[in-house]
């Protein structure tokens, strides 16, 4: 009899250890798993550097100053940037070709943004700006070797 109930209760004692490792593992699963979830800790996200290259806005070939963000995001959905930097007017003959758009293209109400657009075309692509670089100023002239 004796022999009998202590083997029960090794037996319940292994059951009761078992199962207490088991929470354990599961715990630490579980917790392992929200872990990953939640991410505690900030990853720090690499900012991309903006695609800007030679002072123009890559994607959109508009030069990347003042308000070119709301341009691209407003006059790119049709065609490309590049049409709109090919085009030289004043701020009139924007606004002109503007209406155009609106009248015969299906181009939206500009809304609010149709003074800061104006503002940005008339000031990168008014008549006589040319899209090239300014002649070199210092160029540094040397002597050559002889
Ligand atoms: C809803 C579509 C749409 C949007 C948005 C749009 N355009 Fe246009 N745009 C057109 C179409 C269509 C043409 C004609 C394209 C062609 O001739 O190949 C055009 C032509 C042009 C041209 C050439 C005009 C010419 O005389 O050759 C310019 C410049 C231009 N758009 C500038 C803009 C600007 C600036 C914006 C933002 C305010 C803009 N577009 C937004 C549809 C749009």
């Amino acid at each position: 009899m004796k022999n009998q109930s202590s083997a029960r209760e090794r037996l319940i004692v292994r059951l009761s250890v078992s199962v207490l490792v088991l929470c354990i593992l599961a715990g630490g699963l579980a917790g392992g798993i929200l872990w990953m979830i939640v991410d505690p800790v900030e990853t720090p996200i690499a900012t991309p550097a903006p695609p800007i290259v030679n002072g123009l806005d890559v994607e959109s070939g508009l030069i990347a100053e003042g308000d070119y963000q709301l341009v691209k995001a407003q006059c790119t959905g049709c065609h490309s940037g590049k049409l709109i930097a090919q085009n030289r007017a004043t701020r009139a003959g924007w606004l002109e070709m503007i209406r155009w758009m609106q009248e015969t293209q299906n181009l939206w109400d500009l809304g609010a943004a149709e003074s800061p657009i104006l503002d940005y075309l008339s000031t990168h692509y008014a008549p006589g700006r040319t899209s090239r670089r300014a002649p070199l100023e210092d160029a540094g002239w040397y002597d050559l070797e002889r």
